[in-house]
């Protein structure tokens, strides 16, 4: 953990102090050119490591409302929004330990204070194979260990995040419920899990109840509701013709990118061409 940077110098853009599954850093180029320049609240529903929200917060004049199904997760931002100085303490705690005994020690641990669980939480994220969180059904994280060390964040980092998120509403909701508040001249960024490819495909699991073909019904409902009630959103998705048909009224960009999955041995990744939708939404302005 490094000290505070000097007076004069300039801050690094704020990023995801999460790696997430799907999380959308490397896409943004080819996304932002889609977001509004400026408006009033912006809500994202299916936040992860909220990789949309970093890059777009200085748009937003009213609030910023940050939501996911994963409990733990919520518990983790709302930690760095109230608590940076103590998250930083509990992190030193981690880092002093941090050994391929002691992660399969907090592997089952389960700390009492909210400030552990989180502190647990980063550690396991960033030290775990492939910096990756995964539950089993039973909502059991059973990654095996990464052999990387421990980084923490800094706390000049954790302090920048936590006055960045000042005002911000972050709660565990479904999608139903975030979805239900936007207003006209809102802006609602929405990037779901996307549908294993068929049926027999590997798909990831969040939380332990998974994402199925009727929610993502669900979800394009209420995207033409917000639609009618005029506020501008924007959705990622995988480029299938079951998505594209969800939105035949809107513009779709489609592109490719590169994708890292599990190879076979499990401690390699592969790079494989994914098929890219994103749906603009909104009134046409
Ligand atoms: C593809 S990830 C979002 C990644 C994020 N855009 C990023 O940059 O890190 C999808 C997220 O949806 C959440 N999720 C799954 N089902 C949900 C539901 N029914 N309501 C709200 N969030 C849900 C998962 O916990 C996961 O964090």
């Amino acid at each position: 953990m490094t000290a505070a940077l000097p007076p004069d110098a300039i801050a690094a853009p704020l990023r995801p102090f999460l790696k997430w599954a799907g999380g959308k850093t490397r896409l943004l180029p080819r996304i932002l050119p889609y977001v509004p320049e400026s408006f009033e609240n912006y809500h994202e529903p299916f936040l992860g490591g909220g990789a949309m929200f970093w890059a777009i917060r200085e748009r937003i004049n009213g609030t910023a409302h940050l939501h996911d199904l994963n409990e733990i997760l919520i518990s983790v931002w709302q930690r760095v929004q109230q608590d940076p100085s103590g998250l930083h303490q509990a992190l030193a705690w981690y880092m002093e330990r941090d050994s391929k005994e002691f992660y399969y020690e907090q592997r089952t641990a389960a700390p009492e204070t909210l400030l552990g669980q989180a502190a647990r939480f980063i550690y396991l994220n960033q030290t775990a194979w492939n910096g990756l969180w995964r539950v089993n059904k039973h909502g059991i994280f059973n990654v095996p260990w990464g052999d990387r060390p421990f980084r923490g964040i800094d706390e000049d980092t954790l302090h920048r995040l936590s006055d960045a998120l000042i005002g911000a509403s972050i709660t565990t909701n479904d999608f139903r419920d975030t979805l239900a508040k936007p207003q006209a001249g809102d802006f609602v960024y929405l990037d779901p899990p996307y549908l294993p490819i068929s049926d027999t495909s590997k798909f990831y699991l969040y939380t332990e109840k998974r994402f199925r073909a009727p929610d993502l019904v669900g979800l394009a409902d209420l995207c033409h509701d917000l639609t009618d009630r005029g506020v501008h959103w924007l959705m990622s998705n995988r480029d299938t013709e079951q998505v594209r048909d969800l939105f035949p009224n809107n513009h779709i960009v489609r592109f490719t990118t590169r994708r890292s999955v599990a190879a076979q041995n499990r401690r390699d990744v592969e790079a494989l061409d994914s098929p890219e939708a994103l749906i603009v939404g909104g009134p046409v302005t």
